[in-house]
């Protein structure tokens, strides 16, 4: 099948290269000219592990534009997977996907092209697309709902592997053909009407967070309590009807699509006359766990005035460049405004843009050259195989906050550290 993608940003790349792997013919268009240049170079304007090669593999049944004519021509499905960013309301901000509807010209020489959106947006817009492509003369377009479900880092796994495949169409017929283009997936197709397909994307993203800040404030109650919450979290985690998944305790959710996406929909509840009490909760549970390490921090060294922090791990979670809503921004600008010397180090992501005034480290090691204590922000591996007897002897002082439990307590303490974990006991 013609397939064309508007937005060749991480989902619609990963989206294209996919496609283009079980067969279908893509094009890939974007705004952004450097980043068809970099495309047509055969480089991947951003981190995704596995993608460079899908890619590379696939390049004779992919192409990279600017031109809206050039993606449009002979394609059968124009995806739309454009960025929805919040806006300052926190609604979604949906003009780039209304920009691609208004660049769809009257007549296409496709008998029945399909608009599928990728893109997460709140429930209505597929109405509201409807009712602009019907107005502009644009009836026989069809218009289908297929949110993606891919997380960073492991996206490709994502799509090739899905848990499930949603589509929700206006048409029976405009679904079918959607649902079509994954053939060969093993992967259960659950089919919807448009608006309980965009309410899918957002429920799960909703309840994915909700599960997070719950594990959360279970984590900083078992610290209250003198109960482990991995332990807990693996008690939990085995009774069939909760499952293990999305259970770590830690330094709270980050990455550009839950804040968004769950913000998105208690707006759009809200906006519709309904408050979503527990979504406020779930977001005021994320916005504190991301500084409750400045209190560990002030517990073990009292005025943090002068203190060197070292930050490990800047994005939001191992596996990415990413560092979107990541919760080493909010613990760099606290710890700052507390007075601490901060610095970090990271084996992928480039703080030096969004980290003013934090020294960045060429490797974990020089971070915590002199430090007073190590936060562990992103459980990268590199992390846990650091050689941590010669961060010992680096350090000033032996303290490490591990922000996503993922280090050996006891051997950290056998080497004369105080360690401090999330919702664990401390000595
Ligand atoms: C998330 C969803 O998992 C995808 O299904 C969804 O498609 C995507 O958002 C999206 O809407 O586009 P992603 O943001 O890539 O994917 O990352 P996740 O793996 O879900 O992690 C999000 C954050 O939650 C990370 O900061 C991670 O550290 C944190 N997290 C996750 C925890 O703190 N504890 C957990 O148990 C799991």
């Amino acid at each position: 099948m013609n397939i064309s993608i508007f937005g060749a940003g991480y989902v619609g790349l990963v989206t294209g290269a996919c496609f283009a792997e079980l067969g279908h013919e893509v094009v890939l268009r974007d705004v952004l000219e450097d980043r068809i240049a970099v495309l047509d170079e055969g480089r991947m304007p951003i981190f995704e592990p596995g993608l460079e090669e899908l890619v590379e593999r696939n390049r004779k049944r992919m192409s990279f534009t600017l031109d809206v004519a050039e993606a449009i021509e002979g394609a059968e499905f124009l995806f739309i997977a454009v960025g929805t960013p919040p806006t300052y309301s926190g609604d979604a901000d949906l003009s780039a996907v209304w920009t691609v509807i208004d660049e769809l010209p009257r007549d296409l020489d496709v008998e029945r092209p399909i608009v599928v959106m990728k893109s997460t947006v709140p429930v209505g817009t597929g109405a509201s697309v409807r009712a602009a492509l019907d107005a502009r003369g644009l009836a026989s377009v069809g218009y289908v709902s297929n949110p993606e479900f891919l997380a960073e880092g492991t996206a490709i796994a994502g799509f090739m592997r899905p848990d499930r495949i949603v589509v929700g169409a206006f048409e029976e017929t405009d679904g079918d053909r959607v649902a079509s283009l994954y053939a060969g997936l093993d992967a259960p197709i659950v089919r919807t009407s448009v608006p309980s397909a965009e309410m899918v994307k957002l429920a799960s993203n909703a309840f994915l967070t909700t599960r997070v800040s719950f594990i959360n404030e279970i984590a900083n109650v078992c610290e209250l309590v003198g109960a482990d919450v991995t332990d807990v979290a693996t008690g939990v985690g085995l009774d069939h009807r909760l499952g293990p998944h999305f259970l770590r305790a830690g330094l709270g959710w980050g990455g550009s699509c839950f804040g968004k996406d769950v913000s998105a929909l208690k707006q759009l509840a809200g906006n519709s006359g309904y408050h979503f009490q527990l979504l406020s909760a779930v977001i005021e549970v994320n916005e504190l766990q991301k500084r409750r390490v400045v209190a560990k921090l002030q517990r073990r060294l009292g005025s943090l005035r002068g203190k060197k922090v070292a930050l490990l791990g800047l994005a939001f979670k191992p596996g990415t460049d990413d560092m979107r809503e990541a919760p080493s921004l909010v613990l760099a600008g606290r710890l700052l405004a507390e007075g601490a010397d901060v610095t970090a180090w990271d084996p992928v992501a480039d703080g030096r843009v969004l980290l003013h005034g934090v020294e960045i480290a060429g490797s974990a090691l020089d971070a915590l050259a002199g430090a007073d204590a190590a936060v562990l922000v992103t459980e990268w591996p590199e992390l846990r195989e650091l050689d941590w007897s010669q961060a010992a002897s680096r350090m000033r002082n032996r303290l490490v906050v591990d922000g996503r439990n993922m280090l050996d307590a006891a051997e950290l303490r056998k080497l004369g550290f105080q360690y401090e974990g999330i919702g664990r006991q401390v000595e």
